[in-house]
């Protein structure tokens, strides 16, 4: 009679073991496929992350943030009925427009009466502005970038 109690506690214990071993094992192969393998990858020249950033602290901090993190509550319009300046940093929808939209809205402002973007010709260089683009695509996020180098980039 012992030892039948002996021999299920025993298999309970082993099955019990290789239970919490496959559950251990899932998460590291996940993370290995999704995070290692198939994300774009940027390879931007450092020099030009490093004006773009100089670009931005100087005229665009005020109404986009820091980091780009401005407004957070950027789909609610202000009491005059205008839209606040939305996050650059991947947490709005920055990252929904091909390089050729974001330059063009950053050179010619936004949509008449929409918000309060102003047009860059004239104040800044088209290299500036390519200079700034490339800090703002520096800021998001892995996964974000990837997605957005998946819709935009792969036709070329
Ligand atoms: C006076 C405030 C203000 C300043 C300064 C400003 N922006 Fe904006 N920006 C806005 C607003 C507001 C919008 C949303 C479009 C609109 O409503 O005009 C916007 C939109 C944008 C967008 C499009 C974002 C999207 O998700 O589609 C980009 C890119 C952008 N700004 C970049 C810049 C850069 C780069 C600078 C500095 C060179 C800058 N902005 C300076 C207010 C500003």
């Amino acid at each position: 009679m012992m030892q039948t109690l002996l021999l299920i506690i025993g298999v309970v214990l082993v099955l019990g073991c290789e239970d919490t071993a496959s559950t251990d094992n899932s998460p590291a192969k996940f993370s290995f496929f999704s995070n290692e393998e198939g994300l774009a990858v940027r390879n931007f020249d450092p020099a030009q992350i490093e004006r773009g950033e100089k670009v931005y602290r100087a005229n665009c901090v005020g109404c986009h943030g820091q980091n780009g993190e401005a407004t957070p509550d950027w789909r609610k319009p202000n009491e005059d009925g205008r839209y606040p300046p939305p996050p650059l940093n991947g947490t709005a929808h920055t990252w929904h427009h091909s390089t050729e939209v974001l330059k063009k809205t950053i050179l010619k402002g936004g949509p008449p009466g929409f918000g309060a973007m102003p047009a860059w010709e004239g104040k800044l260089t088209e290299q500036q502005v390519d200079d700034v683009i490339v800090w703002i695509k520096s800021l998001w996020p892995d996964d974000v970038y990837d997605v957005w180098y998946k819709n935009f980039e792969t036709q070329q």
